[in-house]
């Protein structure tokens, strides 16, 4: 069959929003990955520029056991100390693998918190050292105690997983269904290795848009293989409005190997803002965020823009 291209194009171009949100993660996402300290005046000076980018949600830190990860044992001085400095202008998401993270998350004050459970059995074992009942059993709890505090579940390994590999959306679909009766307010999916293609994409994303038509599913991908923006798009095109990116292209999960780095906020901005996209989000301020992170942490750019930006010296 010939396909018109034009006429493609229009067929996409009709579908795609106005407006698209972006969480900033680069702080928990992107710093758990890098084994070097980072000081916490560092994180909070590179969490100070991102306020001034304009991101209405940065997820700042995770609760998480000092000896899982010992780059978060600042979780609560980093996340107290932005608060303090941003409070009223940004909201801070910390993430939390079980209940003891959730309970330390709330009281260092935090907007939301993003409770992960992995799709696949495997990956939740490794990840949280709990079976999927157990993780959903704790989040149960955490909804009780939440207050004020949102409580996203994020679905780790959406698409594949690096121990069990193709996760089949009906996984997806029964987790969703147990987080959703447990109370949690938002649904994140991840594709936690970045080796989803946009076909994937559209296998999840159809039958979730239709049958939560009420939830606006944020995406969090990573962008291992190059399909990040494909990704993004194939989402954009099926009504998914909300994403999670990290400046600099960092990222990753220490128990999921082969993952790397999310998709970089600032290709995604650039790539939206050429699309006539609104994001609300200052582009040349990302850049310089971008800049400074590679200035302070000294590690090679992982996104399309900072990479250009660092050949160039
Ligand atoms: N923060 C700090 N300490 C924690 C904790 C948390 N969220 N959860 C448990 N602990 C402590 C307990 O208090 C206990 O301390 P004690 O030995 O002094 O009594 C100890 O850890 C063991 O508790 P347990 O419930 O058995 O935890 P665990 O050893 O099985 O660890 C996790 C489970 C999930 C806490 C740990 O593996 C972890 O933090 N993983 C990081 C996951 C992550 O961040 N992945 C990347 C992002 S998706
Ligand atoms: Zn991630």
């Amino acid at each position: 069959m010939v396909i018109d291209k034009r006429q493609m194009k229009e067929a996409i171009i009709l579908k795609l929003p106005q407006e698209v949100e972006i969480i900033e993660v680069c702080p928990r996402d992107g710093f758990q990955n890098i084994k070097t300290p980072i000081p916490a005046e560092t994180k909070i000076e590179i969490i100070d520029k991102l306020v001034g980018c304009g991101f209405k949600w940065i997820e700042a830190t995770s609760f998480v056991h000092p000896k899982a990860i010992p780059q978060m044992a600042d979780a609560a001085q980093v996340l107290q100390t932005v608060k303090e400095k941003h409070a009223g202008k940004v909201s801070f998401i910390a993430l939390a693998p079980n209940l003891f993270g959730a309970q330390r998350a709330i009281e260092a004050g935090a907007d939301a918190i993003t409770f992960v459970i992995s799709a696949s059995e495997k990956h939740n074992l490794e990840n949280t050292k709990q079976t999927i009942e157990q993780s959903v059993a704790a989040l149960t709890e955490v909804c009780k105690i939440k207050g004020d505090c949102k409580v996203r579940l994020a679905v780790a390994t959406a698409f594949d997983c690096p121990f069990a590999g193709k996760v089949e959306p009906g996984q997806v679909i029964s987790l969703i269904e147990a987080g959703l009766a447990a109370g949690a307010d938002d649904i994140v999916l991840a594709d936690t290795i970045g080796t989803a293609t946009p076909l994937q994409m559209e296998a999840l994303l159809k039958p979730l848009t239709q049958k939560y038509s009420q939830l606006s599913f944020i995406l969090h991908i990573h962008d291992t293989q190059g399909m990040g923006l494909a990704n993004v798009v194939t989402a954009l095109s099926l009504g998914v409005t909300r994403f999670e990116t990290a400046a600099f292209g960092l990222g990753g999960c220490p128990f999921a190997p082969g993952a790397a780095g999310n998709i970089a906020t600032e290709d995604l901005v650039n790539m939206l803002h050429k699309m006539d996209i609104a994001t609300g989000l200052n582009y040349e301020k990302i850049l310089q965020v971008a800049h400074c992170i590679q200035e302070k942490l000294r590690i090679p750019p992982m996104g399309h823009l900072a990479r250009i930006a660092a050949c160039q010296g």
